[in-house]
């Protein structure tokens, strides 16, 4: 792959973050499964999620992007895109991103989903930074949101205790400072993982039936070793290849920001790249696997609590169902 040829980079201007109220803690799933606090934190790292009961993953999206537009004073009708990662859209058609853009009044805008599950934020960062390099387009919302609990299985131990809901926002706006915003990316897809992570039916291949739902089709499956085994490998490689293609070592780094799927696939990914548990983004213990949430939601936390500053050099990685995986060498400008 070849490096950048742009006249700008994108880099985040705003950032904004919705998280419903409702809290489930580990407690809470001793009722429904048998399970326990205990093994869910030492095998996940999960102490609490969040569930939305308001809506659909639009209306979370919506309210995170509204975060960001009041508190950065941000005119709706001067946006140019919306891009929306999600694998809990309202509906299957329209998209979601049309949902937000109404709820928004960002008349001015077009945009997409765009269906990377827990790589989405990565896969939309960097589409929405090329609208940006290419020149044509000057403001790109980038909405990480989904509802997970409208795909959990809350009979299955194996991945009921796993997700939670959160949507966060980011804005990425041109800077001809090429020192600032996405420096590199390096995304990959794998097929051949589609039989470890998926959800089987409400697709064309098995159109909803009452057999896909007595089949419990509806839900997100996984076959957790499999995933695990290769989201360790995976997630660190691709951490190192940032960092080698762009000369970084582990003290040049100020975050890394991983996907929050399992505490020890992030404490692996760490470790290969030298890089301390201080210097680590963490929010699965709070919220869970948000899916395409947890890195935008680290980035707005991490920013806000004075944590992450400008000029800090980042590294974000995620791995998820596809599989899709990829890191992002991003330098920080708020
Ligand atoms: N509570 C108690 N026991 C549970 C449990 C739960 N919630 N879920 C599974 N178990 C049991 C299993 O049934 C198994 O029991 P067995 O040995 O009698 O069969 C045992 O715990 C170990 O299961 P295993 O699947 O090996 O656990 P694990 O250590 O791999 O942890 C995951 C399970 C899901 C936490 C882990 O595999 C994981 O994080 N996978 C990758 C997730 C990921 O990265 N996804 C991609 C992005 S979404």
């Amino acid at each position: 792959m070849q490096k950048k040829n742009n006249a700008v980079n994108a880099e985040i201007t705003a950032v904004g973050m919705f998280i419903p109220e409702k809290i489930l803690d580990n407690k809470y799933f001793e009722s429904l499964v048998d399970t326990n606090d205990e093994w869910i934190r030492t095998r996940t790292g999960i102490i609490e999620r969040r569930m939305y009961e308001g809506g659909g993953t639009s209306d979370m999206a919506y309210f995170a992007a509204k975060d960001l537009i009041e508190k950065y004073n941000v005119d709706p009708k001067d946006i140019d895109a919306i891009i929306v990662a999600t694998v809990t859209p309202d509906m299957f058609f329209p998209a979601t991103a049309c949902l937000v853009q109404e709820k928004l009044g960002a008349t001015n805008a077009w945009g997409f989903d765009l269906s990377a599950a827990c790589s989405g934020f990565l896969f939309a960062l960097q589409t929405g930074s090329s609208l940006i390099e290419s020149g044509r387009y000057k403001k790109v919302l980038v909405i990480g949101a989904d509802k997970m609990s409208s795909i959990v299985d809350y009979t299955d131990r194996n991945t009921c205790i796993l997700f939670g809901d959160a949507a966060s926002a980011v804005l990425l706006e041109p800077t001809e400072n090429k020192n600032f915003g996405v420096i590199d990316s390096v995304l990959r897809i794998d097929g051949s993982g589609k039989d470890a992570l998926n959800m089987k039916a409400g697709g064309s291949l098995n159109p909803s039936s009452h057999e896909t739902v007595d089949n419990r089709m509806h839900y997100i499956f996984q076959d957790g070793k499999a995933v695990f085994k290769v989201a360790v490998k995976g997630m660190a490689d691709i951490s190192v290849e940032i960092m080698n293609r762009n000369n970084l070592k582990s003290e040049d780094i100020a975050y890394l920001v991983p996907h929050q799927a399992n505490l020890r696939i992030i404490d692996a990914t760490a470790q290969r790249m030298g890089i301390t548990k201080d210097k680590v983004t963490i929010n699965i213990d709070k919220y869970g696997n948000t899916t395409a949430a947890t890195i935008p939601l680290c980035l707005t936390e991490y920013y806000r609590d004075g944590k992450i500053k400008r000029g800090d050099k980042l590294v974000l990685s995620a791995f998820g169902a596809g599989y899709t995986w990829g890191a992002i060498y991003l330098v920080w400008s708020l």
